[in-house]
């Protein structure tokens, strides 16, 4: 294996012959399968995006869509072996600074964990250690990939307790994490994933468990270090209100497939999924005009095992009974761009769901 190199440049040569990306990460049909005694859940099929280095990227779609396990998958940690005596079949390729990770060896993948690339998890208990303090999990942290003395360490790890807001970060540094709060826990979890400097962070679901102003500080501080380090950031979450300030592209999830993404403007301002609708339409205000009326998705997420054939949202789609070829059952959309930038999969344009949305819905409401 070559050698590890931040600029990237000597990294082990990929196995694949495909030919690498100019993005600093672009994942291509990853999909993530899990064959369980039901059948195979295929929490993941058939994933593309890009990310480049000093952009944030929202990933959004409802509880069970295959956000977890899309960022697990590019950390290289279903391999890992913790769900179990089953294995996941991962298949797709993941570039990351020019190197494709799935079929890199483990050793280098584990190596690039911590330090190129870090995560930020929705319960920083379940990371952080109960028997350790703060600041020997974030020595431990900086250490495995800095021969460095135990002192310098520490005063790296107060000088991430303090840029994170910490207060009294001397002392708190000798705190164990129950002594913190939820949301002190949280700015340790994300000093400890960014010491090491790392050029891609994952935050999945970084606030859901904090309360509303928590939240926010949560999320400005993410954003100014994203700013301050200057790395490409995964900011995951259910609530699509949460990343449209803070992200410069969003991709909807559902299913376990792309069901749009575009410049966070675009997907949040003139979404053309119904399905992206509907997540607007469970966010309490809007201040924009608006074409379609919001109405929250009803019903619940597909089984990931029993898959709707054609569009997987059919079930719960409000446009879904009036094309009369059936083509939404029988077809599954691809992709399709719809703006600048901007794409979705729904086999009807935006003027035709118009249409229909006034014909036919509107006046049965
Ligand atoms: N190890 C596993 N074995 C079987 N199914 C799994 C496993 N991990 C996740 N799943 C399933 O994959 C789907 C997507 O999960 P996840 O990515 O965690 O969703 P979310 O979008 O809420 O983060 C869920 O239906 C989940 O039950
Ligand atoms: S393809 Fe049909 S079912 Fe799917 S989102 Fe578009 S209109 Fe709805
Ligand atoms: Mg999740």
């Amino acid at each position: 294996m070559t050698e590890l190199s931040k600029s990237g440049a000597a990294m082990t040569e990929p196995v694949k012959d495909s030919r690498p990306p100019s993005a600093f990460l672009e994942v291509r049909d990853l999909k993530v399968h899990f064959p369980t005694d039901d059948g195979l859940v295929k929490s993941v099929d058939g994933l593309n995006f890009t990310l480049e280095k000093g952009k944030t990227l929202g990933i959004v779609g409802e509880s069970g869509s295959g956000k977890s396990v899309t960022s697990l998958g590019i950390m290289g940690l279903h391999t890992a072996g913790q769900y179990g005596k089953r294995k996941a079949q991962i298949s797709g390729e993941i570039w990351l600074d020019g190197t494709e990770l799935l079929s890199a060896d483990p050793d280098y993948v584990r190596k690039l964990r911590g330090r190129e690339m870090a995560m930020i998890f929705q319960d920083p208990l379940s990371a952080l250690h109960p028997y350790y303090t703060i600041g020997q999990q974030i020595v431990e942290a900086y250490r495995i990939h800095n021969k460095v003395d135990k002192k310098t360490a520490r005063r790296r790890a107060v000088e991430m307790l303090d840029r994170v807001g910490i207060p009294q970060p001397d002392k708190r540094v000798d705190s164990y994490p129950h002594e913190f709060s939820g949301g002190m826990r949280q700015r340790a979890m994300i000093a400890m994933s960014l010491v090491n400097n790392p050029e891609l962070l994952i935050a999945d679901e970084p606030t859901t468990a904090l309360d509303v102003t928590v939240q926010a500080q949560i999320l400005d501080l993410i954003r100014d270090l994203q700013k301050e380090f200057g790395s490409a950031v995964i900011v995951i979450t259910h609530d699509l209100g949460v990343v449209a300030e803070l992200s410069d592209d969003i991709l909807v999830m559902y299913g376990g497939r792309c069901i749009e993404r575009g410049p966070a403007e675009k997907v949040f301002y003139e979404p053309r999924h119904p399905y992206t609708w509907g997540l607007l339409g469970s966010m309490p205000r809007l201040d924009r005009e608006q074409t379609e009326r919001l109405i929250p998705v009803k019903g619940s997420p597909p089984s990931l095992i029993n898959i709707p054939s054609g569009c997987a949202f059919n079930p719960r789609c409000p446009y879904a009974d009036v094309p009369k070829d059936n083509v939404t059952r029988t077809v599954r959309p691809e992709l399709s761009e719809v703006g600048s930038q901007h794409w979705a999969a729904c086999h009807m344009t935006q003027e035709q769901r118009e249409r229909i949305w006034i014909e036919e819905i509107a006046p049965k409401l």
